[in-house]
């Protein structure tokens, strides 16, 4: 039965559809059977996973209007169920059930290892239902003076989503994102991020990724980083940081 790993935050660009797909890849190169789920109507994974207009989403298959097998792309690492631009529907609607792709998964879940969802930057329907259908939070952020606010409210979430629907949901950790410890200021924020992690029951991971021109390249050329700069600093991290993330959950 599928491990699934939500990424988490309500803010744009902090680094989470890259993670989302770093992890995939990273996980299915080291022979993991992965499912990525791409739940940003923006579709920035599906883009960069390289699927082209697919003709079914993961929005069919939360209507049941198709099977999930119809649905399925097969990528180099891992299985993906696209976006779909029809997710704000979800997103907007308030007759959702927040159970809604927990129960989806259910029928997945037994042919994979991993499941990796990406999420909106917003903590909507869509987030809110990644949570509840998962096992653990990963949230990726950038080491700025802004970052604790939205850490706040996506904690605040968590709990409510804890004592509610997902009482086993667990935060492995922040990751944070484009860091550099040769700046007095991001070992600043780090700290204060890493003291507001202990008050979330969390840590920061060990592991942080630094910057590289090699994302944004792989994403554009469509490509894994993993495959595109094996040897660039973001990927070297991200492969430190999947290590990390495989001992936490004790695989
Ligand atoms: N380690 C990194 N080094 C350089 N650029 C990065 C890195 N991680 C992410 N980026 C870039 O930052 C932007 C935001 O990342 P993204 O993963 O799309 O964030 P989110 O999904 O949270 O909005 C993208 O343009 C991406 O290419
Ligand atoms: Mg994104």
């Amino acid at each position: 039965m599928a491990i699934t790993i939500s990424i988490v935050l309500q803010k744009g660009g902090t680094g989470k559809s890259t993670t989302a797909q770093a992890l995939a890849s990273t996980l299915g190169f080291k022979h993991k059977k992965v499912l990525l789920i791409d739940l940003d109507p923006q579709g920035n994974v599906t883009y960069s996973s390289g699927a082209n207009d697919p003709e079914h989403t993961i929005f069919d298959i939360l209507g049941e209007d198709c099977g999930a097998d119809e649905a399925l792309i097969h990528c180099k690492y891992y299985d993906l169920l696209a976006a779909d631009t029809r997710l704000t529907n979800i997103e907007m609607s308030e007759s959702v059930k927040p159970i809604l792709l927990k129960t989806t998964l259910e029928f997945i879940k037994n042919n994979y290892d991993f499941i990796i969802v990406d999420t909106p930057p917003a903590l909507g329907n869509l987030s809110f239902n990644s949570l509840v259908a998962s096992d653990y939070v990963v949230i990726p952020t950038e080491p700025r003076p802004f970052a604790l606010q939205g850490l706040g409210r996506l904690n605040d979430t968590i709990q409510t989503i804890q004592n509610a629907l997902n009482p086993s949901l667990k935060v492995l950790g922040i990751l944070l994102i484009k860091y550099s410890n040769r700046t007095v200021l991001n070992r600043d924020i780090k700290t204060m991020i890493e003291e507001y992690a202990e008050q979330m029951q969390t840590v920061v991971f060990n592991t942080s990724i630094r910057k590289g021109i090699a994302v944004a390249e792989a994403q554009t050329v469509r490509e894994p980083l993993i495959d595109y700069a094996k040897s660039s600093k973001p990927n070297i991290d991200y492969q430190a940081f999947t290590t990390e993330l495989l001992q936490k959950i004790g695989e």
